[in-house]
């Protein structure tokens, strides 16, 4: 069932669990994410970003249709989320297509611009009733532009309480050493600074950047107040992967073949990566 993303995080609040949350941009990476969230009996977030869309030149409307379409076949209950809008207009355009949450991210925005922002997409949100992320900090790394890596800091958790109650946000992305993309080492999170954070901001906290953190440390971090983790490029990566292997084990194979066991190793990653948020 269609759900906003706050209902679920209370609900993962309660439970002491995270909602993974998924950038899914055509129909069998949506199939993939819903048939794990089936099969595992997990609620998700089903995410795109505003560069995914453009890049299929898919309006915000056309994505909610086609997510709805399918979700309507399944027992599962998922939030369509808005993930890295940089614009207001972003925020707006989506909520009216039919996104139950957006993520405002004023990260590359200096504090007072970003704060400003993130309060007008909260105060546009009541109107829907859609719900709102903001980012304190900046995670660095690439956020789907190929080339592009962008510096990060660290989120001030002196800062946290007053960026929360002057925006009115729901829920808070940290940037704790977290970063996008894969790394050639892990990354450190610092721990000490996500309880404190998570002591201050008051609300769900959000993790980017899930791809090559490992188990133990997600464990961790959702005992101190994760409730949201974004993942993109290890469960991309698996699609593309299976989508090859499938050509080269039969390099006739056509498309829905290939396509098919793209799928079915999204699926897999997926599973991993809930297996991760149950804890
Ligand atoms: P990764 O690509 O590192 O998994 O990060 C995904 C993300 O944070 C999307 O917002």
């Amino acid at each position: 069932m269609l759900e906003t993303m706050k209902t679920l995080l209370s609900e993962a609040e309660k439970t002491g669990k995270a909602l993974p949350a998924i950038n899914v941009s055509n129909m069998e990476s949506l199939l993939a994410l819903l048939d794990a969230a089936a099969s595992n009996d997990y609620p998700v977030i089903i995410q795109v970003s505003p560069i995914e869309l453009d890049h299929k030149g898919i309006s915000f409307f056309e994505y909610a249709e086609m997510v709805k379409l399918f979700l309507g076949r399944y027992q599962v209950d998922a939030a369509i989320h808005l993930d890295h809008a940089t614009t207001v207009e972003q925020c707006l355009m989506a909520m009216q297509g039919g996104f139950t949450s957006v993520m405002f991210d004023g990260s590359s925005l200096p504090f007072e611009e970003n704060l400003r922002k993130s309060a007008e997409v909260a105060n546009l949100a009541k109107k829907w009733g859609a719900t709102v992320e903001a980012e304190l900090g900046k995670v660095s790394g690439n956020e789907g532009e190929k080339g592009s890596s962008d510096k990060g800091f660290m989120t001030d958790p002196g800062l946290a309480r007053s960026f929360v109650t002057a925006t009115g946000i729901d829920c808070l992305a940290v940037a704790i050493g977290n970063a996008h993309g894969l790394h050639t080492t892990s990354p450190k999170l610092d721990f000490e600074r996500l309880l404190t954070i998570s002591k201050e901001a008051g609300v769900p906290l959000v993790l980017h950047g899930g791809t090559g953190i490992p188990a133990e440390d997600i464990r961790k971090a959702i005992s101190r107040g994760i409730r949201k983790i974004n993942f993109f490029t290890e469960i991309d990566r698996s699609f593309v992967a299976g989508f090859i292997e499938a050509l080269q084990e039969n390099p006739s194979a056509y498309l829905m073949e290939a396509a098919k066991a793209g799928q079915e190793r999204m699926q897999e990653e997926i599973e991993r990566k809930i297996e991760l948020c149950r804890r």
